[in-house]
């Protein structure tokens, strides 16, 4: 019997692929057998873990900001691949003052991270399809989003520690979750599946007083590993979720049901 969850004839790009998720998504994705390049503008990490993952990875530096420099990187993937099946955008741009308080958050700080975050998924989305829509075989476009695009914060969380989540995150995640709608609704007639994956808090060295409010309030009672959420992304970039497109995945414990 074919597994559907097979990757091997599959070349993926991993925008974000030396952050915490791209990490655990990218090594997901080659246990699936897909060829991957991890595009990430960290370029001393992404070529650390290429070193690290060795075979059928490469690294490339971009920063998914600037709509040129992800138009070439996708343009040398499909030279030199053949072909681009799977855009995966996992990057987190962000300036120097993201994280305050809403207070404290200048207009000129709300539009630099606002931006720098959905220029970032336009691009992406932009020329990964303008490469998808040209092949017979489509492709997969993976965005992704938050608990936090479909639900509002619990403050709650944050009492007590030196954290919070900040306001932009709002509308970029709402921000996300509605291009990707757009975007499976407009590109389904070329073959070009579109789909968001939502993860829950990701494990990271949080502060302990936060991880138990967290804990507390999770219906599976921890925060994930980033390993929890590469299911979901292998998934939806394989032919078993050929008629999934549009979706929200949501990969949180449980967290937003209550
Ligand atoms: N970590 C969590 O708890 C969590 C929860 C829900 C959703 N998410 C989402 O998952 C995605 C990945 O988050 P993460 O925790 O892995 O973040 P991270 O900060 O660990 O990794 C982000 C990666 O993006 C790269 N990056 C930043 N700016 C870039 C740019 N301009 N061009 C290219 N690469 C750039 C960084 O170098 C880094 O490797 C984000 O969209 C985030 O909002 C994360």
């Amino acid at each position: 019997m074919t597994d559907r969850f097979d990757l091997s004839e599959k070349t993926a790009i991993v925008v974000g692929g030396a952050g915490l998720i791209g990490r655990a998504v990218t090594r997901g994705l080659l246990d699936h057998g897909a060829t991957v390049i991890v595009a990430d503008v960290n370029e001393s990490a992404g070529t650390e873990l290429v070193s690290e993952l060795g075979e059928n990875v490469e690294f490339a530096h971009v920063d998914s900001t600037v709509d040129e420099e992800v138009q070439a990187t996708v343009e040398t993937t499909v030279e030199q691949f053949g072909s681009l099946d799977v855009l995966i955008n996992s990057a987190y741009p962000r300036n120097e003052n993201y994280g305050r308080e809403f207070e404290q958050v200048t207009i000129d700080d709300w539009h630099e991270n606002v931006s720098l975050n959905l220029d970032s998924y336009f691009s992406t989305a932009k020329h990964a399809s303008a490469v998808m829509k040209e092949q017979n075989s489509g492709g997969v476009i993976i965005n992704f989003g938050s608990i936090y695009g479909v639900q509002a914060p619990d403050f709650t969380l944050y009492q007590g520690t030196n954290i919070t989540s900040p306001v932009e995150y709002a509308a970029i995640k709402g921000g996300v979750l509605n291009l990707t709608r757009y975007l499976a609704s407009y590109l389904g007639e070329y073959g070009v599946r579109v789909n968001a994956v939502s993860p829950g808090g990701v494990s990271d060295q949080q502060g302990q007083q936060f991880v138990d409010q967290y804990e507390e309030r999770t219906p599976l009672g921890r925060m994930a590993d980033a390993d929890d959420i590469t299911g979901a992304v292998v998934f939806l970039a394989s032919d078993a979720a050929s008629y999934v497109t549009g979706h929200n995945l949501v990969v949180d414990g449980g967290w937003s049901i209550s």
